[in-house]
């Protein structure tokens, strides 16, 4: 296999696909374009009501002493102002079947909507944390807050690191092998928009989920 070799500086006269574009998330990520697991952050806000926060920015790290979810949040979300305040949050992993209700989280972000249930989705309590988790998702993380740390020198965007101390998967799919879980979570995975960097051009990205696991040893 031979690479194409790039260096890290952006191309001039890249064109956005919306203003700011390049400002918020970095043009390299379109042009690396590894996809990431979707999933919802909830927490409470400060009158009560529940907030849900489609994300796909973070992964899962662990070692004996404990399993952590370290999320690259921008610090201008509710989400971030909620984890500050509580220490708490759960991590909701939907299935592709409830898709529109996870982008109706989008459209319900006003400060006196009940997110979870204006989404069309059914609240839960969490069994260990001050956090609501979301019923028609099959795997929810309750997460107590660890750590946090600019990914740069005054960036907005802050790395949360947070233990999970308990978690709740669907009955139906505990038992099933790897295959048919997969098959039966359609965990879905967010492609972003493709850059090509030498000419500039944009394919559009979207949702996707894993149709046909194949294993072998
Ligand atoms: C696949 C995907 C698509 C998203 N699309 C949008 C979008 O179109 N507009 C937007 O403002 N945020 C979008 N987001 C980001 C968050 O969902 C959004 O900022 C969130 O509603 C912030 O919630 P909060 O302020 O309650 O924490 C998207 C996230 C993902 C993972």
């Amino acid at each position: 296999m031979t690479k194409h070799e790039f260096g890290i500086e952006k191309p001039k006269n890249l064109q956005e696909e919306w203003p700011g574009q390049y400002k918020i998330f970095s043009w390299l990520e379109y042009v690396v374009n590894i996809p990431y697991p979707i999933f919802i952050i909830t927490t409470y806000k400060a009158n009560g009501k529940t907030n849900a926060n489609l994300w796909s920015w973070g992964f899962f790290a662990g070692e004996e002493n404990g399993f952590y979810s370290l999320i690259a949040l921008t610090d201008t979300t509710h989400t971030y102002e909620n984890i500050k305040r509580t220490k708490e949050w759960c991590i909701n992993i939907p299935s592709l079947d409830f898709k529109e209700e996870c982008f109706k989280t989008i459209e319900h972000n006003q400060i006196d909507d009940d997110e979870i249930a204006q989404a069309g989705f059914t609240k839960e309590p969490a069994i260990c944390v001050h956090a609501p988790r979301i019923k028609e998702c099959p795997i929810s993380l309750e997460c107590k807050f660890e750590w946090e740390k600019s990914l740069l020198k005054n960036s907005f965007q802050k790395i949360i690191c947070g233990k999970i101390v308990h978690f709740g998967v669907d009955e139906k799919v505990v038992n099933l092998d790897q295959k048919e879980r997969i098959e039966q979570l359609k965990i879905m995975y967010n492609f972003r928009s493709q850059l090509n960097p030498l000419t500039g051009e944009v394919t559009s990205g979207g949702i996707s989920i894993i149709d046909k696991p194949t294993f072998s040893n």
